[in-house]
């Protein structure tokens, strides 16, 4: 069995923050310490008692003054779009139709695929980020280089192959069938393997025919517990465009009700334009809204009411995510910090409790994986995230008055980023120290 006590300051959260003083929502340890055992946490609390546990020899490794979080989540991004990211658009699909299509119809290049796969893996480790949901392109060489690549580094990833058969160039297209029994084959070849989760991904609406969003429904019939990954209004002429498809539905969500694709493992990217009675619907599914700041500002989406959505009535469960590459950054702290800005422009506040939160047992809970992954509580995998609030002269200079774990938090979110990443551990092995 092999051991390590790793030391520094430890924050992990037990639920969602009330306030800036709830502070029994987060566990807080000034001088602490996991013991991690085979990749996963075997204790967790004040350095002195953890160390105690362990054996006298154990290798330590010493994070003091930084602090030591659950690896940082991603509930939303595209894997073939890394070298979309600063395409100058004026809205979404423009954006789709310029670049981004043209872009992902270099997967079909299984050589490309692997290549970028490694690249993505080395951006999501430099940046803290240890777990991610993303979408593929729509050929199954791409779900394999992802699904491989994660294998390799043992991470847990959501992903699938995109189905799309229609609106979009033909090198990107399946039809409803190939979606089917491709989408069949991933889950065959990946679902399970390592810690892979793979996701039943139609595109959205607007790239899947009536016929198609039909064998969607069949595998999420076939295969209840999978993940379901699609888009959901996100901009004015995308809703109108696909409620002129599917004139049958009530509205863009309803589209995807009438196919049995709403449920408590539905991400639905963006959700910016709900009506009230949208949001009923996602409330009574348990489905999941991913917030992508960096994105929707980029693209002129919109501005998320995350905190409206949060406290109605039938609140809707929210997640976040970076949605690279219509997002700008990798960083999810980056990405908090937007998300931040959209909610001050909203009218509410967000607080840093609450963004950090987000990134971590908020995520992992939106994916239901928080007895695995987004805490430090013993038993979860030891995904780690070490962070220091003074990496630039900058912020050196602003933490000199820094007073508070809130204030200290704050700034890593305001002015923070890769820089900030001290270390990323995967099952409790160092990964962004050893990055080429
Ligand atoms: N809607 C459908 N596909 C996409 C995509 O790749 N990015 C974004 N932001 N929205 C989408
Ligand atoms: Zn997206």
């Amino acid at each position: 069995m092999t051991t390590k006590l790793i030391r520094g300051r430890l924050l992990s959260f037990k639920r969602a923050p009330l306030s800036m003083t709830d502070s029994a929502s987060y566990v807080y340890e000034h001088d602490g310490a996991l013991l991690v055992a085979d990749g996963k946490i075997a204790a967790a609390g004040d350095y002195a008692k953890v160390k105690g546990e362990a054996a006298t020899d154990v290798e330590e490794i010493d994070h003091r003054p930084h602090l030591i979080m659950p690896g940082f989540i991603d509930c939303h991004m595209h894997f073939p779009q890394m070298q979309v990211i600063a395409s100058y658009a004026g809205s979404l699909l423009e954006w789709l139709n310029t670049y981004t299509f043209h872009e992902e119809c270099r997967f079909v290049e299984t050589d490309h695929a692997a290549r970028i796969a490694t690249h993505f893996y080395d951006e999501l480790l430099r940046h803290g980020t240890t777990t991610a949901a993303a979408y593929c392109s729509v050929h199954k060489a791409s779900a394999d280089a992802y699904f491989a690549e994660a294998m390799k580094r043992g991470m847990c990833m959501v992903g699938g192959k995109v189905m799309m058969d229609r609106n979009a160039p033909q090198g990107l297209l399946d039809t409803p069938e190939m979606g089917y029994d491709e989408t069949r084959q991933v889950i065959g070849d990946w679902h399970g393997k390592g810690r892979n989760h793979v996701a039943i991904t139609p595109r959205f609406a607007i790239t899947s025919t009536p016929a198609q969003m039909k064998a969607a429904q069949t595998l999420a019939e076939e295969f209840p517990d999978l993940f379901i990954q699609t888009h959901l209004s996100e901009n004015h002429e995308e809703i109108r465009y696909t409620c002129e498809l599917f004139p049958e539905a009530t509205d863009y969500t309803d589209i995807y009700d009438r196919y049995g694709l709403l449920g408590r493992k539905t991400l639905l990217g963006h959700a910016i334009h709900l009506s009230e009675r949208e949001a009923d619907a996602l409330s009574e599914a348990g489905s999941v809204a991913v917030h992508c700041p960096t994105s929707n500002l980029f693209l002129g989406s919109g501005l998320f009411p995350m905190k409206s959505l949060m406290r109605r009535d039938k609140p809707v469960r929210v997640a976040i995510a970076t949605d690279i590459g219509g997002g700008s950054s990798y960083s999810m702290l980056r990405t908090l910090d937007e998300a931040y800005k959209i909610q001050q422009l909203l009218g509410e506040r967000l607080n840093p409790f609450e963004s950090f939160y987000l990134m971590t047992r908020g995520n992992a809970e939106a994916l239901s994986m928080e007895n695995d992954i987004g805490t430090l509580d013993v038993g979860s995998t030891a995904d780690l995230v070490v962070l220091d609030a003074a990496p630039t002269p900058a912020m050196k200079l602003r933490m000199e008055t820094i007073q508070s774990l809130p204030e200290e938090l704050f700034l890593l979110q305001t002015m923070g980023d890769d820089r900030a990443v001290v270390e990323t551990y995967v099952a409790g092995e160092a990964m962004k120290s050893v990055l080429a």
